[in-house]
């Protein structure tokens, strides 16, 4: 090999490992993160002054020695400053604006749970490298409480502002009153709010999955709403015992175990001239055409460790995260949709929403 192209390789060569040291020093952050999240860390550091970890433990009632070792962390991390006394310790305003509850849909310490909640299953997908299947949804800890984090950001924040004008007409649809059915609902969360804001409206969720669905049936008991209802159900093999005005899935059509009889059924549920609002990943379906995502890797491995094999594990097509717009559109189109608009909002970088009328 000549001399040039041998230092080049070496340049490559040593940027990828620098790359890589990168790599476990940002992975190891998205831990400590998620933990100034859960313990409501960087809530209280966005209100305080340079403090030492004996303030900071106090103010926010945590233990000293695990707030010093985590402020060391974040600190060679460059998430938290130090000054000069090397004892002292804040929080910036400008880092504060996506690490914090306050920050909103911008808020990356719900995000980062996610890593923690994939590496409770790592065993049991080596397992599956080894032997095939799939990991179910009860083995995860804490994937729907996660979930519904996220959607409270990726959807709620922005639920009546943004998502809902994107389907023509039926905000005055839901004002006037009509029935609306969440595939998939999880936790509930974007159900309930509708079901508040339009009594006038009935709304149905189901999910595959008890737990988040007792969770919604609380919540809903709570706000004692009278027009909702929740049940688990698999949808699989849904067979509709109504028709539905408006159909919504917010991040839920991927991860099914047969995306494409549950979009068969979404559309003979629908009533014709009615909408369904489908929330997906906005990726290729190829890898090829996937490498300037912002979130490639995230999303792939995402992918591998929750919603390829929560869909294997129920002996589904495991079609993965990034079964990309492409298939979407093919699945739709089979399904019998033929009229299907797509758009984008700027607060979710992850997702597209699908409008698509029943004609
Ligand atoms: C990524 S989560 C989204 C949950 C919710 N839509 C949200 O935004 O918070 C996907 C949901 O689909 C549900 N699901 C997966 N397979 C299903 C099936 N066969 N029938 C019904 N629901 C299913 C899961 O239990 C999970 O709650």
């Amino acid at each position: 090999m000549c001399k040039i192209c041998n230092d080049f390789q070496n340049i490559n060569q040593d940027a990828f490992a620098d790359n890589l040291l990168d790599m476990m020093n940002m992975g190891a952050l998205s831990l400590m993160v998620s933990i100034g999240h859960r313990t409501k860390l960087f809530d209280t550091m966005e209100n305080m002054p340079f403090a030492s970890s004996d303030e900071i433990a106090g103010e926010t009632g945590l233990n000293e020695r695990y707030v010093r070792e985590w402020l060391g962390a974040l600190t060679t991390g460059g998430i938290i400053e130090i000054d000069v006394t090397g004892k002292r310790f804040r929080l910036p305003p400008e880092h504060a604006a996506f690490l914090t509850r306050s920050a909103g849909s911008d808020n990356i310490g719900v995000f980062s749970q996610y890593i923690a909640t994939l590496g409770s299953v790592e065993d049991r997908i080596v397992d599956c490298f080894k032997n095939g299947g799939g990991v179910s949804y009860d083995e995860f800890n804490r994937f729907h409480e996660v979930m519904a984090e996220d959607s409270g950001q990726s959807v709620l924040s922005s639920l009546f502002t943004d998502i809902l004008p994107l389907v023509p007409g039926v905000t005055s649809k839901l004002e006037s009153g009509i029935d609306v059915l969440d595939v998939g609902c999880g936790r509930g969360k974007a159900l309930i709010r509708m079901a508040y804001k339009y009594p006038n409206s009935r709304f149905y969720g189901y999910d595959y999955c008890m737990e988040p669905i007792e969770d919604a049936i609380a919540e809903a008991t709570k706000l004692g709403l009278k027009n909702i209802y929740f049940e688990q159900r698999d949808l699989t093999h849904y067979q509709h015992e109504r028709q539905f005005d408006f159909i919504t899935a917010f991040d839920a059509i991927h991860d099914q175990a047969r995306p494409d009889n549950i979009l068969r059924n979404i559309y003979q549920a629908l009533k014709d001239g009615g909408y369904f609002l489908m929330q997906d990943i906005d990726a290729s379906s190829n890898i090829s055409e996937n490498m300037d995502h912002p979130l490639g890797p995230l999303l792939y491995t995402v992918s591998t460790m929750h919603c390829m094999t929560v869909s294997l594990a129920q002996n589904g097509m495991g079609l993965g995260t990034m079964w990309g717009v492409d298939t979407a559109m093919e699945m739709l189109k089979d399904a019998g949709f033929q009229k299907i608009d797509i758009k984008r909002l700027p607060h979710d970088i992850q997702n597209c929403f699908f409008i698509i009328q029943k004609k």
